[in-house]
């Protein structure tokens, strides 16, 4: 029997799907329409987008359009960094359910630890949890010096942190830290925005499962319990990225891939970004 790991339960007793669609650099046209269809049919339930990401207006599209229902797909999105602030926070949600033409999100991250600002953005996000636009509230780019910060002011727990996560860059420190917490960690460019899927270690494991590489990846997340929205906008890639839940790794495979890390990052570093 393959294990399965296709929901976690996040800390508020709320149900996140671990494999979903990441949207980033999709077009707010066809593109991201046509990929989110896709993602629907092929099994996805849950659509990863942001305010930054401009493409928040196809994502709605799609979802109006599929024959899933709303209430079985789970939706994220984020707070862009200039519109962090309390006021200026509830602002950017009402403008992103709009866009996405739904009343309530499923997951609302803040996109980045924007100094001296987060903490008013949280507060923001703590109401709108607590008057039901959204079932899940969680942070993004966090490291735990963010965490600590955050927690020592805050009402609710970040029930979800979305860092950059892969086989170069495996946060074993991070994701001691969150489970320690029950924050429940989320993985941005699980593939490396493609750099991996060449890398010598993981076409050996592909081949010897008769998977793809960019699967073995994908499966390494979901065997490390982390949540994990690989990006692609072509549709037979988005079906690949999915079929994950009939193979497991062995013990030796993933130590062979945790033996990859670099702590090598395809983008910047949370303790010091300029945007
Ligand atoms: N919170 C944050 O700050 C943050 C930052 C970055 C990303 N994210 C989120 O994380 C998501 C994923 O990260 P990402 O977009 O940076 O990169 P990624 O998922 O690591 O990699 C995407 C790249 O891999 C290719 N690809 C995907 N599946 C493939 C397959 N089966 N075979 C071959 N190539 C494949 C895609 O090309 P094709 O499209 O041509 O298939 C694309 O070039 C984003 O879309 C976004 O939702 C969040």
């Amino acid at each position: 029997m393959v294990k399965q790991w296709t929901t976690t339960t996040l800390h508020n007793d709320v149900e996140m799907p671990t494999l979903g669609l990441g949207v980033w650099k999709m077009e707010n046209n066809d593109e991201v329409k046509t990929a989110v269809n896709a993602a629907i049919d092929a099994g996805y339930k849950a659509i990863d987008t942001a305010a930054a990401y401009k493409n928040e207006e196809g994502v709605g599209a799609a979802i109006k359009e599929s024959s899933t229902p709303r209430e079985e797909l789970f939706i994220t999105s984020k707070v862009w960094n200039d519109d962090q602030g309390y006021d200026s926070t509830l602002q950017a949600f009402e403008d992103t359910v709009s866009k996405l033409g739904i009343d309530t999100l499923d997951l609302y991250l803040i996109h980045w630890p924007v100094e001296g600002k987060y903490k008013e953005t949280w507060k923001a996000m703590e109401k709108l949890y607590k008057d039901g636009r959204i079932r899940a509230i969680g942070v993004s780019n966090f490291h735990p010096n963010h965490l600590e910060d955050l927690m020592k002011d805050a009402e609710i727990k970040p029930m979800v942190n979305q860092v950059e996560f892969h086989p170069l860059l495996n946060q074993k420190e991070l994701r001691e830290y969150c489970k320690q917490h029950s924050i429940q960690l989320e993985a941005w460019s699980p593939l490396a925005q493609g750099k991996l899927l060449d890398h010598k270690v993981v076409k050996e494991i592909a081949e010897q499962h008769g998977k793809s590489t960019a699967q073995v990846i994908i499966r390494w997340d979901l065997e490390h319990e982390v949540v994990t929205i690989p990006k692609s906008s072509n549709p037979e890639r988005i079906k690949q990225n999915f079929d994950v839940f009939d193979f497991e790794l062995t013990q030796d495979n993933i130590r062979a891939l945790d033996e990859l890390n670099q702590n090598e990052r395809m983008g910047p570093d949370p303790d010091n970004f300029d945007f």
